[in-house]
């Protein structure tokens, strides 16, 4: 989207591009939403997609992509090994990291297995910003433990601090001295830190931290699945890189890396992974699980088509007019939500809009998730797929007590290019009509507890008759509406 005025006093975003594919949406009415939702057992990650409206659970392989990746998709070389639709993207992944090995993967937790399986062990510690889910559990198994060093900014839920994704630098060098430096088995930075909000950092952050790592003889990781959106906030929020292209950013911030890994259902809108690796002995130490675990070393588990479509995907990160539709988007939506006084994460960051539950349904105690009922309240609004990020994704302690998460958030990714500013603008309005009866909204109960990863598979029940009385409601206010 271009730096374009309007004559009006509406302020919205321009898209710069044009829909020429269309999936047909169904909007079931809100009876069969009720119904949908207690199939689902109040667990938004096992509604069906037939049943949902605006699907903004994720930004995972779900952003629209270009006419040009598609087309790139019929031209690919498929081959088991040597294939040149492999050579093109090694060749644009150096163009744009200038490290000089490469070794693909079907997905970033994969990366994340590698990176661990070979640099983590028994006793190691991870320095990171922030963790994402499958990242901790990687560096866990492999015995190694994190510490998250997120400066105090990130994890303030209203802010004005335009990088909330910061490393705190002094906590950074007291970990290295407490635990030592051979402990540290890399320094991890997640570019649009994905648990507090897609909050970027800054590049001047990531040079501080180069130089700790210099100081120390560290390797310095970079997990680039969410980069598009921190490119756009540093060229947009940093001062000293206001005249820097997103090219030159990139190569700023990549040269800083020894390791750059990512999942390509993020970055490049496709699907897959791999890791750019700076050292030829990091590199072969690497190497040998890529046959075990992901295919063969030319396509790690990709399709040739994906590996095509990335490919351009990448080329097109480097524009502007491209990757500012995202941060853009969520940047109307929670401005728009703040105006009418709805608790929101700020500053916006990129992935998508961050709601917190914790103010929106202050009357629910987080021993009821009150982030897992919000968001099945929001879906009975709306026919709208959130991800509930609070108490339900955390896991209980080994007594078996309730670990209450530090943020209570539904987060409502916005999929890139994938939905229309009405679409955004009907998200707002029924979060608006929500929180006008949020106290009609009662909390959630366990009756399927899975030990693990609960919040994939867990299935609940309203403590009350709640959930009825919000459709009675809703057609008591929008009569016979969708
Ligand atoms: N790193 C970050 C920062 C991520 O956001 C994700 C995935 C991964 C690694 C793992 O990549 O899914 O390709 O294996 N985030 C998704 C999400 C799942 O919905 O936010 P993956």
């Amino acid at each position: 989207m271009a730096e374009v005025k309007f004559y009006g006093k509406e302020a919205v975003p321009l898209e710069m591009h044009k829909v020429r594919i269309v999936q047909k949406l169904n909007l079931p009415p809100v009876e069969r939403r009720l119904e949908a939702i207690t199939e689902a057992g109040n667990n938004t990650f096992l509604l069906r997609n037939a049943d949902v409206f605006m699907d903004m659970l994720t930004d995972s392989g779900v952003n629209a992509m270009s006419d040009r990746q598609q087309a790139a998709m019929l031209v690919a070389d498929d081959s088991y090994a040597g294939s040149a639709t492999y050579t093109r993207l090694e060749s644009k992944l150096q163009e744009i990291f200038g490290m000089p090995f490469f070794l693909p993967a079907h997905q970033g937790r994969a990366c994340e297995n590698i990176l661990a399986q070979v640099l983590v062990s028994p006793g190691s510690v991870v320095p990171m910003n922030y963790h994402f889910t499958t990242t901790k559990a990687h560096i866990t198994l492999n015995g190694g433990v994190i510490e998250e060093l997120v400066a105090d900014a990130g994890l303030e839920v209203v802010s004005v601090h335009p990088f909330k994704g910061n490393m705190d630098i002094a906590r950074l060098r007291d970990v290295i001295g407490v635990h030592g430096a051979d402990k540290i088995a890399f320094v991890r930075m997640e570019a649009g830190t994905n648990l507090i909000g897609g909050q970027p950092f800054s590049l001047q952050n990531l040079a501080d931290i180069r130089k700790v790592c210099d100081e120390h003889g560290l390797l310095l990781v970079l997990d680039a699945s969410l980069l598009a959106d921190n490119l756009y906030f540093i060229k947009n929020r940093e001062q000293s890189c206001k005249s820097l292209s997103i090219r030159e950013i990139t190569r700023r911030m990549a040269d800083l890396c020894d390791i750059i890994y990512f999942s390509a259902r993020k970055l490049g809108c496709a699907r897959g992974g791999g890791i750019c690796i700076r050292s030829e002995a990091v590199y072969h130490r690497m190497r040998g699980l890529v046959p075990l675990y992901e295919g063969f070393l030319t396509y790690g588990g990709m399709s040739v088509r994906e590996m095509e479509a990335l490919t351009v995907g990448l080329e097109e990160t480097m524009d502007e007019e491209v990757i500012n539709q995202g941060p853009q988007f969520i940047g109307y939506m929670v401005d728009e939500l703040q105006k009418r006084g709805i608790p929101v994460i700020t500053p916006a960051g990129g992935l998508g809009c961050h709601v917190n539950a914790m103010a929106f349904v202050d009357h629910i105690p987080q021993s009821e998730y009150p982030s897992g009922a919000l968001a099945a309240a929001l879906y009975i609004a709306g026919g709208i797929r959130g991800m509930e990020r609070g108490t339900l994704s955390e896991q209980r302690a080994p007594d078996g007590s309730e670990v209450f998460a530090n943020m209570e958030l539904v987060r409502l990714a916005m999929p890139r290019r994938v939905f229309t500013l009405s679409q955004v603008k009907y998200v707002i309005d029924r979060l608006e009509w929500l929180y006008a009866h949020r106290r009609l909204i009662g909390g959630l109960s366990f009756v399927e507890e899975p030990e693990i990863l609960r919040f994939f598979y867990g299935r609940l029940q309203p403590v009350s008759a709640w959930q009825h009385d919000l459709v009675e409601r809703f057609r008591e206010d929008f009569g016979d509406s969708l």
